[in-house]
């Protein structure tokens, strides 16, 4: 019977866990809520395979205990591979699998509500409700409709965004450095990032973040948009110099923000900082203006992105487990 060991399951995604395992009776299956360190990689000893999630490093000592357990296949719930040693893993002669689509709808709908929200000035009316003022004015909303949305990246996400957008009824633009076909044939594309800048009153980055457009929105691209723009940013926090857009917010050129990705994250997203010293005063700024609107990096973060992580990261692992061919492996090297 073949075993397969998973590394720092949480609570929501135990059921998903649970359910595959019902469906795969000749597997073993086993887990725990640890992360996985060169200390707790002997909890997956007698496993022929692990499924592993965690922000922390796959350092070389990490993944020669797995090895020295005789375990070299690992099946990533995520996307992200760059915690992962390579040259290690290589040399220890890994296989290795992630999840690189699990859910575009959770990233582009979260986009689209929040900048929705944004547009309706929808912070300002709750914090106004909350302390009882039920005016309407200042807080009057632009309707998407009015709005001509510039998506940069149409790939699996930016793409369910525009569709979204355009049910609300608004113009929708985009840009790519590698066009989709389709959607050059409708005619959605725009020459230049400068163009979409130029006509876009809500800009959303849907493009990954490489050394050639780090801070792609820094000063200089923010004063050629349009005056009272939207940017959304569910993407990744580097594609943003975001001190740079809390003074376009001050000098009131910007409408608003959505910010799902920070450039400061990783040790402070997903942590509880109530009743203890806020770690990040931009941050904090940002999160207490009432046209801006902050998550902790949980634009995916919905049952079904969950669930498929779990279940392909499963599927995935299992195929290498039989000597099959996974889904999604990943280059190693
Ligand atoms: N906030 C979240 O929870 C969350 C979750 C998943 C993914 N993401 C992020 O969303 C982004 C998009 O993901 P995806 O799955 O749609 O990726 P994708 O690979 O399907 O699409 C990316 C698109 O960007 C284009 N692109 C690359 N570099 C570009 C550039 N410099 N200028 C213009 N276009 C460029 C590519 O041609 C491609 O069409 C990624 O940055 C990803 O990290 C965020």
């Amino acid at each position: 019977m073949s075993k397969i060991f998973a590394f720092s399951i949480r609570k929501d995604e135990e059921p998903y866990l649970k359910e595959w395992a019902a469906a795969h009776p000749e597997v073993e299956v086993d887990y725990t809520d640890k992360l996985l360190t060169p200390d707790t990689a002997a909890l997956a000893k007698g496993a022929d395979g692990v499924v592993v999630y965690q922000q922390l490093d796959y350092t070389p000592e990490t993944l020669q205990a797995l090895a020295d357990l005789g375990i070299t296949k690992m099946s990533l719930r995520n996307v992200g591979v760059d915690n992962i040693d390579m040259d290690k893993a290589k040399e220890l002669g890994f296989e290795i699998t992630n999840v690189p689509v699990y859910s575009p709808n959770a990233i582009a709908e979260h986009a689209a509500i929040q900048a929705a929200r944004v547009l309706r000035q929808a912070k300002q009316m709750d914090e106004k409700m909350a302390h009882g003022d039920l005016r309407w004015a200042p807080t009057i909303g632009r309707e998407v409709r009015d709005q001509t949305v510039g998506v940069i990246g149409t790939g699996h996400i930016g793409r369910v965004f525009m569709q979204i957008m355009e049910g609300f009824g608004a113009k929708v633009i985009a840009y790519d450095v590698f066009k989709n076909p389709e959607l050059e044939e409708k005619g959605y594309y725009v020459d230049s990032l400068d163009d979409l800048y130029k006509q876009s009153d809500v800009v959303s980055l849907h493009v990954p973040a490489m050394k050639d457009n780090y801070h792609m929105i820094n000063e200089e691209t923010i004063a050629k948009m349009k005056d009272d723009a939207v940017l959304v940013n569910v993407s990744r926090g580097p594609l943003v110099d975001t001190a740079a857009v809390a003074k376009a917010l001050d000098d009131g050129k910007l409408f608003g923000f959505v910010m799902d990705t920070y450039e400061g994250e990783v040790g402070v997203f997903n942590e509880d900082w109530t009743d203890k010293e806020f770690p990040d005063p931009l941050l904090k700024d940002l999160i207490d203006r009432p046209n801006v609107l902050v998550t902790p990096h949980t634009a995916f973060y919905t049952t079904h992105a969950v669930r498929n992580m779990v279940v392909k990261a499963f599927d995935n692992n299992l195929a290498m487990v039989e000597g099959q061919e996974p889904d999604t492996p990943v280059e190693v090297g």
